[in-house]
């Protein structure tokens, strides 16, 4: 017994070391029940046994298993809030004081579109009437072009909604036959979708936020790290990076960005000069 739990949290720290995934953000009963569907699955009785098998092919069922990898409006509520407060709030405030209304936001891993969408109502309130003053741009880029196509329609079944309140449902949505809803034209033309590699390709550049949220995951520590320095080469001075509330940064990436909120898990670019005279 002793050496099962001393097991599991081996398992957890390996997760965390491999792929920057911190298991204790989860609720120790969920997080059990899930690794036992993925232990039965696989035939394993304990945890040491189920870290030998953790590779590649079994880390993504694992986060298929944890829900990882769905994506709906707002996700993380309090990130969104604090998003609205900490960074955009500021981020537009000084723009307006230096005259430079030009806004250019990446959402890393879009999947279908729910984060980048977010993003948008969250300025389109924010602005309201003076949004026809500003060029925002929130280019929404993932591997998976069937997730682009959905994203591009912008239709959602109820699930995706389950983080929007009935004001934003009713302001934002049109209710569409057998329970979907149709996300308005106006919010639709904020975002830009395209296919992009995180691995393979180079990110776009001058960025005010990179928002790439339950994506590094998917990536060895040595591939997170790699994306993380272009991440920072790709935003502007005072740049923001959002990661997945689950994930850590680890290894060098913590002397490229420190934080603005750690619980909710934002960061700032640290500027190149105060790295070397760190
Ligand atoms: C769990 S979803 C994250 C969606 C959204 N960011 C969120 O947090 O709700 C992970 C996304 O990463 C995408 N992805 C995985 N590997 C990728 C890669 N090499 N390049 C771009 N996107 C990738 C997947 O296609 C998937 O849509």
């Amino acid at each position: 017994m002793l050496d099962e739990r001393r097991f599991f949290d081996a398992l957890l720290e390996k997760i965390k070391q491999e792929r920057g995934l911190d298991c204790t953000q989860y609720k120790p009963g969920f997080l059990k029940r899930r690794l036992a569907v993925r232990m039965r699955a696989r035939g394993v009785k304990t945890y040491r046994e189920y870290m030998r098998l953790l590779d590649d092919a079994e880390y993504e069922k694992l986060f298929e298993t944890l829900t990882i990898n769905l994506s709906y409006f707002f996700r993380d509520a309090s990130t969104f809030k604090t998003l609205r407060e900490k960074v955009l709030k500021p981020l537009l405030r000084e723009k307006a004081e230096f005259g430079n209304r030009v806004v250019r936001i990446w959402s890393a891993g879009c999947a279908s579109g729910e984060e980048p969408y977010s993003v948008a109502i969250l300025l389109y309130e924010l602005l309201g009437k003076e949004l026809k003053d500003w060029r925002i741009r929130i280019l929404a880029t993932d591997l998976d072009v069937g997730a682009l196509e959905k994203a591009k329609k912008g239709i959602y079944s109820q699930f995706s909604l389950k983080g929007v309140n009935a004001r934003c449902v009713e302001r934002y949505f049109e209710p569409l036959p057998r329970g979907e809803y149709a996300l308005k034209p106006e919010i639709i033309k904020m975002v830009k979708f395209e296919q992009h590699d995180l691995i393979a390709d180079p990110p776009p550049r001058h960025l005010d936020l990179i928002l790439c949220r339950n994506v590094l995951i998917y990536f060895s520590r040595q591939q997170q790290e790699k994306l993380l320095h272009a991440f920072h080469q790709a935003l502007n001075k005072r740049g923001y990076l959002v990661i997945g509330k689950t994930e850590v940064l680890m290894g060098a990436a913590t002397s490229l960005f420190k934080p603005l909120d750690l619980r909710e898990r934002i960061y700032v670019k640290i500027p190149v000069k105060e790295m070397e005279d760190a």
